[in-house]
């Protein structure tokens, strides 16, 4: 279908002849003689106007066709004498492709609350907020793309289906072809236990090793039933792997990774951006400029343990060192404390995963997370314990079977080196670019607990 995208017409640098737009009625409004129509294609935020004369076919063909219809409008694109458009089109002929009722179509002109709206998860992409934030969430993917590629990382796609618990943490959701109350397991598909994967970390280690750079960029799994507003049940994550290096390379690359696609959706996205500072989160713009002014504070667990108990804020919970920062003390080190993105590193290895380095201090792992405003964690990753007595004496130490991560270790055991990852939660960094507080905003269709309706 021959068409020009409403982007590129109200991009246009003269006038045109002759033009077709297809899209839907945003508002339609009678005046004597003519009616303008509002139109949206999801091409960008902006409508074109478009002229519709009574007494014409395109009249006549648009009907009483009015918001939420579907319409192809061919005319001339004229330069605008009304206010706050540069262009506007002027209708020779209208083609309806689908009404819709105004009486029940829900996407009314008012603004509608967020809760209403996630009830219409399949027409909310029609709305102003959430086509500005799924085009974001795009342009965010193409830079996160275009960071790797510049430093030659190879994009790899790591299983979905898998046998491992990575986090060692046990939050998965199990896959199988087996009737309900079956318990042997070596009768199912692959003969053992499935899961949808809560990260590709161990496979991307093995490409690592292989091919020096590596990210993936893939949907992930966790059955936490926490209903918080940073967590989904699925969700996307960047997990990016490098050989030959260790936490400082690591550090670099998170804040790197972090300041590219901020400055990327500053240039790419000026009017979606503009939309969320002015009706979700006002300072947005500010915050985010001010973001790539200065570099990302850094501190170790023991400092930041230091300055979550000398300020005198109350926590609900307590802190001391051995114990996991909760989001309230994440937020407080990077929204109040350091005001912009602080890096943690070296956490006592009691609270972190068996795959991590551990320090000569025999207390601390060489992890490391970015904590960021208003969101607390939005990277998790360590240098990889490359020393294979150490791996295989944690796993012990955890009451796990060596043989149950043979080939984890064997890596370890042919030409190992020092290595390092993270992951980084690309909803969380949506949140952060956007200033959307809930997760299940930034996902077109989100999973959580008890919602799956889409
Ligand atoms: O810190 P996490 O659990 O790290 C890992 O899974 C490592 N294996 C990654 C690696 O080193 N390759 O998760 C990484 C990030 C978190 O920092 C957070 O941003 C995000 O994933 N995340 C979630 N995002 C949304 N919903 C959830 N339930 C999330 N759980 C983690
Ligand atoms: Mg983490």
């Amino acid at each position: 279908m021959e068409r020009t995208l409403i982007l590129d017409a109200l991009n246009a640098t003269a006038a045109q002849e002759h033009i077709t737009l297809c899209g839907w009625i945003r508002t339609r409004r009678d005046a004597k003689g003519f009616c303008f129509v509002e139109l949206n294609d999801g091409s960008c935020l902006a409508n074109m106007q478009c002229i519709v004369d009574e007494g014409t076919e395109a009249h006549a063909a648009l009907g009483d066709a009015n918001t939420g219809a579907a319409v192809q409008i061919e005319g001339e694109l004229v330069a605008s004498p009304g206010k706050g458009q540069r262009w506007e089109v002027r209708a020779r002929a209208l083609r309806v492709f689908g009404l819709a009722d105004p009486e029940s179509f829900p996407l009314q002109k008012k603004r509608h609350s967020d809760e209403f709206l996630r009830g219409i998860a399949h027409l909310r992409p029609r709305t102003n907020k959430f086509g500005a934030a799924f085009r974001i969430r795009s342009e965010t993917a193409r830079a996160v793309h275009d960071f790797f590629h510049a430093r030659r990382f190879a994009l790899v796609h790591t299983p979905v289906l898998t046998g491992a618990d990575c986090e060692g943490a046990g939050e998965m959701f199990r896959v199988t072809t087996l009737p309900v109350g079956a318990t042997d397991q070596t009768a199912d598909f692959f003969n053992r236990q499935c899961n949808l994967t809560v990260s590709g970390q161990l496979e991307a280690e093995a490409l690592a090793l292989g091919l020096g750079r590596v990210y993936s960029f893939g949907p992930t799994f966790r059955a936490e039933n926490s209903n918080t507003p940073r967590h989904a049940a699925e969700f996307w994550m960047i997990e990016p792997e490098m050989a030959f290096a260790d936490l400082d390379d690591l550090m670099e690359l998170s804040e790197s990774l972090t300041r590219h696609v901020v400055e990327h959706v500053l240039l790419h996205c000026e009017a979606d951006l503009k939309l969320f500072d002015s009706f979700v989160d006002k300072g947005l713009l500010e915050r985010l400029r001010a973001m790539l002014n200065r570099p990302f504070a850094r501190i170790s667990y023991t400092e930041a343990v230091a300055i979550l108990t000398d300020c005198d804020r109350e926590f609900t919970y307590p802190v001391a060192f051995g114990t996991d920062l909760q989001t309230e003390h994440e937020r407080y080190l990077a929204e109040e404390h350091f005001q912009r993105p602080v890096i943690v590193y070296n956490y006592p290895r009691e609270i972190k995963a068996f795959y991590m380095r551990a320090n000569d201090d025999g207390e601390t792992v060489a992890a490391m997370d970015m904590l960021v405003p208003r969101i607390g964690e939005l990277i998790g990753g360590s240098q990889r314990e490359e020393r294979l007595d150490r791996l295989t004496a944690r796993i012990l130490e955890l009451g796990q079977e060596p043989e149950d991560y043979w080939w984890y270790l064997d890596l370890r055991r042919f030409g190992s080196v020092p290595h390092a990852g993270f992951g980084l939660g690309f909803e969380r960094l949506l949140m952060m670019l956007t200033g959307i507080t809930n997760i299940r905003d930034v996902l077109p269709f989100p999973r959580t607990p008890g919602s799956l309706e889409f």
